[in-house]
């Protein structure tokens, strides 16, 4: 088997629907602009009492059940996190015995909103090197817990929810190729700049929130995704008419269009959930893949380039096929 492939997905997101005319009741923003600037419409957060590992699951039986597996099949359990339950143990840990998974490797990995691809692109390693031949790999973020709901700059833009795939060993590609980058030089312009070794004190609290310079993230993203995306497609010899779907990580609809414009596809062919779940981060790659497939829009053997962009900064690409 030299190739894995996506056998499963699902998606989780939490109860609790706060739309842009409830938002405009805490600061002083209006839905025309949420909506212009960003596409969001409705977003969707948890309960004080939910945390990450508690989509995670949720997300993990709906594509365990969708892949036709048992639970017992999984040997390796991958989650992409900013917002891990605790520093430690780790998220996949708390999935895996919850689930009913036999104990086997279980981490989760940091990678801001890309955390998905780095995930998936680390699931796919393992299989190719014979060393997995079950991986649930999840994207998964409670954000909305490290928002200040007074910066209006921020508040508006995200939201919570998981999403998660089973990938298995399989000779035809599958996953075709990965793409990952990152340059710590951009740190300041996104950063949530308090955890376990630094300025623990301020981490939750209402003095601890997320950093953003957004213009300026917004200019560097759509360069970046643009390059990255066109490099993938020329290593894998593969031009954009033959491209059916694209699953880009879901900030803002106006950077989509760019990139879609990049690429020279038309917006029927990109999947776009900004609207429902704003910037969901982590989960907002692996979601948009199961609102694709689950919708009937993107079909099996068709030919799909994911993207994201996150804090870092760090971006990635997977191109596969269903
Ligand atoms: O997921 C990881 C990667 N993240 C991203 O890719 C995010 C990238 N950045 C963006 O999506 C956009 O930059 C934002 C949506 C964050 C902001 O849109 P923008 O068009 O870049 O606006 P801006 O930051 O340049 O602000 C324009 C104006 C400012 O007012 P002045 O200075 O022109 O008077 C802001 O104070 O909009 C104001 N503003 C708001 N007004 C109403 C900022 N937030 C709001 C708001 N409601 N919520």
């Amino acid at each position: 088997m030299k190739y894995s492939r996506i056998a499963g997905t699902g998606r989780y997101l939490p109860e609790k629907v706060m739309t842009n005319a409830d938002l405009e009741k805490i600061v002083d923003t209006s839905d025309e602009w949420i909506r212009t600037r960003t596409g969001v419409e409705r977003r969707h957060v948890c309960t004080e009492d939910q945390a990450v590992s508690d989509m995670c699951i949720e997300a993990a039986k709906i594509a365990i059940e969708d892949a036709g597996i048992d639970v017992t099949d999984i040997d390796m359990v991958i989650t992409g996190t900013t917002t891990p339950d605790f520093i430690f143990p780790n998220v996949s840990t708390i999935v895996q015995h919850k689930l009913g998974i036999p104990a086997c490797a279980a981490f989760s990995l940091e990678a801001a909103c890309t955390g998905f691809i780095y995930a998936l692109s680390t699931a796919d390693k393992f299989i190719k090197a014979g060393e997995a031949k079950c991986v649930l790999v999840l994207g998964a973020e409670c954000i909305t817990k490290l928002l200040d709901w007074n910066d209006r700059n921020t508040c508006v833009l995200f939201g919570d929810g998981a999403g998660a795939v089973i990938l298995k060993p399989s000779d035809e590609p599958g996953i075709i190729s990965c793409h990952l980058g990152a340059d710590g030089q951009y740190k300041d312009l996104l950063h949530y700049p308090y955890g376990a070794s630094n300025n623990l004190a301020l981490a939750g609290t209402e003095s601890g929130k997320i950093l953003m310079t957004g213009n300026e993230v917004f200019k560097v993203a759509v360069k970046t995704l643009g390059n990255i995306a066109a490099k993938t497609l020329e290593d894998a010899g593969i031009t954009h008419e033959e491209l059916d779907w694209l699953v880009p990580h879901q900030a803002n609809i106006r950077i989509i269009q760019a990139m879609a414009k990049r690429l020279n596809m038309p917006m029927e062919k990109v999947i776009v959930t900004v609207q429902d779940h704003g910037n969901t981060s982590a989960a907002s790659v692996p979601m948009a893949l199961d609102v694709g497939i689950r919708d009937g829009r993107i079909k099996k053997g068709q030919l799909v380039l994911a993207e994201a962009f996150g804090g870092g900064f760090t971006w990635g690409t997977v191109l596969m096929r269903l």
